[in-house]
């Protein structure tokens, strides 16, 4: 009797044991480098199986700044936290996710963000996950592309320069000539210019590639000459932009046939057109003639 109570008491506590410890968040989402310009939306989802949700919290760097309490009022609470701004209304919360959008200020949004989950009485169960957030000037546009013309004739030289848009994070540019790289001999080295704004040191990167339309690279592919310069972000290839730019490519020679050919036609044309005339003018001299005749031959 005494064994049986004990192995009911044990079991009970094995039971409320594993409730417990099933509480827990399964997942957070937040951006891993964002613009300072954007709206960004964190979100968090948590498995209670069969807890009663108590509360979920937002912090950024251990400050509180949003409160989701179901079970009092008000339901939803904000916190004035350095740096971010969490957007009126733009927040919603259940059982089981939690999402909140914010606005940001510039570098001073970045930092690590977490959700934490706290199920009911007696026990207030926590369960929490983090992340971290960089909140940078991100380029805003494709590659620049300058000096490139569109049309271009074997053994030309060409020159032109790849810019980058103005970024806070350091970005890498690289030329493709018909999808290959040009030598280290065809690169200059590269231009970096910086202004400070918005609290960031904004840089921009220029790179000249030079070369003559000649060699290996366009005895199979010499019709087109596609440039392409591509600036990349170190550890975010998400980041990556790239512009394209394409000429066609004359061969010297054929350049001059196309002149050749071109007088020859408009030489023939107008020869044809000379000969109509010579044919009019000799047409009109006959009848002349004839007619000539006729009457000398009436008048004699
Ligand atoms: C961010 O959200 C606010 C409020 O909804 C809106 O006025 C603003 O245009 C948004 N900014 C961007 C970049 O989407
Ligand atoms: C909570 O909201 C999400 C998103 O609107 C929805 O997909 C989900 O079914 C909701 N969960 C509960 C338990 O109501
Ligand atoms: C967040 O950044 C800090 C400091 O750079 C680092 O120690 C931590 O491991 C990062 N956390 C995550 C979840 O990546
Ligand atoms: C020949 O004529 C064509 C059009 O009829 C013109 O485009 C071209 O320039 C001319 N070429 C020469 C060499 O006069």
């Amino acid at each position: 009797m005494d064994y049986a109570w004990l192995l009911f008491l044990f079991s009970c506590t094995l039971i409320d044991m594993q409730k417990i410890s099933a509480l827990f968040v399964t997942d957070i989402s937040v951006p891993e480098i964002v613009d300072f310009r954007d709206n960004v939306t964190l979100s968090c989802s948590y498995d209670m199986s069969g807890h009663t949700l108590n509360s979920v919290k937002w912090y950024k760097d251990r400050l509180e700044f949003f409160r989701y309490t179901p079970l009092m009022r008000p339901v939803y609470l904000t916190f004035p936290v350095a740096g971010i701004q969490v957007l009126d209304g733009k927040y919603f919360c259940n059982e089981s996710t939690c999402r909140v959008d914010l606005s940001l200020l510039g570098a001073k949004s970045t930092g690590s963000f977490k959700c934490e989950v706290s199920g009911d009485a007696p026990h207030f169960k926590l369960a929490a996950k983090e992340d971290n957030m960089t909140v940078a000037a991100l380029p805003q546009s494709d590659p620049l592309i300058e000096g490139f013309n569109s049309m271009y004739r074997m053994e030309e030289f060409l020159s032109a320069t790849c810019s980058s848009d103005y970024s806070s994070v350091p970005t890498k540019l690289t030329w493709y000539i018909n999808g290959e790289q040009p030598m280290l001999g065809e690169l200059q080295p590269s231009i970096d210019t910086s202004i400070p704004a918005h609290d960031y040191i904004l840089r921009r990167q220029r790179l000249q590639v030079h070369f003559y339309l000649q060699g290996h690279r366009f005895y199979l592919v010499s019709k087109i000459l596609e440039l392409k310069c591509v600036a990349e972000i170190e550890n975010y290839p998400e980041l990556r932009r790239e512009t394209t730019l394409s000429a066609s490519v004359t061969e010297f020679d054929n350049l001059n046939n196309q002149m050749l050919r071109h007088a020859i036609t408009n030489s023939s044309a107008a020869d044809t057109r000379s000969c109509l005339w010579q044919r009019t003018f000799l047409v009109s001299s006959l009848c002349a003639l004839i007619l000539a005749t006729k009457y000398s031959q009436r008048d004699s």
